[in-house]
């Protein structure tokens, strides 16, 4: 299993000033958080708590789905173009990234074992788009319409683009190059979908974006790529069942969580750094960026306060980063928990050859790059320690399907409980509402002429 090692965020190593006495706040806090787990674990097959993304390991019907729809078209396209922006884009490139092999789009058929390369387009900027029309063949591509609520501007507008185009190559036929994911009642996708024939899975009720990479939004590209997803289902499951312990001592998910709550409220350190060790897990920061702040940043409470909390989180990656943020980090001010990501086994070990005899880098020479990335990690969380910069690590045994599902749902709990202890509903996103209402009003959507005139009221005062 991954495992996590707090040592370096507590008092005995970074002070009481930056640290925790850890233990005893897991004494402390031991029933509040079995509370939370209990009530997260009675209230999850609820209508309208948010909370059916914990049920995403146990949907076999899906993977059933999926698989069915993966093996049907195996072979027919070249590329797959996912469409899709936030939680319907970042958990496919995470996953993605972390287990193809690397550099996947540049590899021939061959060496893709004849599965397609894979695009995600997350983003409105007409020059990329252009750009990426430019080097795909849309009669070998296969477009998969990402959308939970069914009328994202972003998303639906590349759509529209996208479709238009495949539907004059193609004629009749441009319909089985699209396969839509969205949900079975709200917005427009799915009426298109009905209408035009396109094939579509459901995200089911009561998933929100950022939580729905182990449903069809992330198993279906998944599957499409020739990853394994029973192995990802697996590790999903392997870790609820862990998770659903309530004893704080045997639950990584909840020790992440207080003590990430702790070290904000109590010790100012309102900056969680995501930073793996690995090129392969780098995207799994930008995934879990969105996690905790969609998430956790709010400015009222459950009572209805106003309260402005949350976390900030920021991506870094070792040892890149080293040489560019780790200078603050180490220096700059104490506000921040930094968590290392750390492989244990990379699949390969890489033997730096020994042919120069330099005094300043002979010594490289006989050392694996392996060790290298190790001792990297393990300086910088000891240098981190001597400026009294808390720090927690995760391990994975390897880069592979089951550890990386284990490493997201271990956050997406993490994320859910952190919740709980700020007294928060991690599941809506009401502060992304105003400048979305703002966009409609810009663009002339219908229903939305109050809001057009109260924004260029405002723009016309500045
Ligand atoms: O986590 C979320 O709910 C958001 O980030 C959404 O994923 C994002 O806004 C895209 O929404 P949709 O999937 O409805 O297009």
């Amino acid at each position: 299993m991954i495992t996590l090692n707090y040592k370096f965020a507590d008092s005995a190593v970074v002070g009481a000033d930056n640290g925790l006495d850890i233990q005893k706040e897991f004494d402390t806090y031991k029933d509040t958080i079995a509370n939370i787990i209990l009530d997260l674990n009675k209230k999850k097959d609820k209508p309208g708590q948010w909370l059916q993304w914990m049920n995403l390991g146990y949907s076999e019907e899906t993977v059933w789905y999926v698989k069915e729809y993966a093996a049907l078209v195996e072979g027919r396209f070249d590329n797959i173009l996912v469409l899709g922006i936030g939680g319907s884009a970042l958990g496919g490139l995470a996953v993605t990234e972390a287990l193809l092999k690397p550099c996947w789009n540049f590899l021939t058929k061959e060496q893709r074992n004849n599965f397609p390369r894979v695009f995600f387009l997350d983003n409105i900027d007409p020059d990329y788009i252009l750009g990426l029309l430019d080097v795909l063949d849309l009669k070998k591509t296969l477009v998969n319409v990402i959308t939970k609520s069914g009328s994202t501007a972003e998303t639906m507008s590349q759509f529209m683009i996208i479709k238009d185009r495949l539907e004059k190559e193609l004629g009749e036929e441009y319909r089985k190059n699209i396969v839509a994911t969205t949900d079975k009642n709200t917005g427009v996708l799915k009426q298109i979908a009905d209408q035009e024939g396109y094939k579509t899975f459901i995200i089911p009720n009561d998933v929100g974006g950022r939580f729905s990479v182990f449903s069809a939004v992330g198993l279906l590209p998944f599957a499409l790529l020739g990853l394994d997803i029973d192995e990802i289902i697996n590790g999903v499951k392997d870790m609820d069942l862990i998770l659903k312990n309530t004893d704080i001592n045997e639950n990584i998910a909840a020790q992440n969580a207080l003590i990430h709550y702790l070290l904000d409220t109590q010790k100012g350190k309102n900056i969680t750094v995501m930073m793996p060790y690995s090129q392969r897990l780098r995207y799994i920061s930008d995934w879990f960026v969105q996690l905790w702040a969609e998430s956790l940043g709010k400015e009222k409470n459950l009572n209805g306060e106003i309260v402005h909390v949350g976390p900030t989180p920021v991506k870094a990656l070792g040892a890149t980063d080293q040489h560019s943020q780790i200078q603050l980090f180490n220096e700059g001010p104490n506000n921040k928990i930094i968590n290392f990501i750390r492989v244990k086994e990379f699949d390969n070990v890489l033997t730096i050859p020994k042919i120069f005899e330099y005094t300043g880098i002979g010594y490289l020479g006989g050392k694996s790059i392996n060790d290298l990335m190790s001792a990297e990690a393990d300086s910088t969380r000891v240098a981190l320690s001597d400026y009294n910069k808390p720090t927690i690590t995760v391990t994975l045994p390897k880069v592979n399907g089951y550890y990386v599902a284990q490493l997201l749902y271990m956050f997406e709990i993490q994320t859910a409980i952190a919740g709980a202890l700020y007294n928060i509903d991690a599941f809506t996103q009401p502060g992304v509402e105003q400048a979305k209402n703002y966009t409609y009003a810009l663009m002339g959507r219908v229903g939305y002429e109050e809001s057009a005139n109260e924004l260029y009221r405002k723009m016309s005062a500045i």
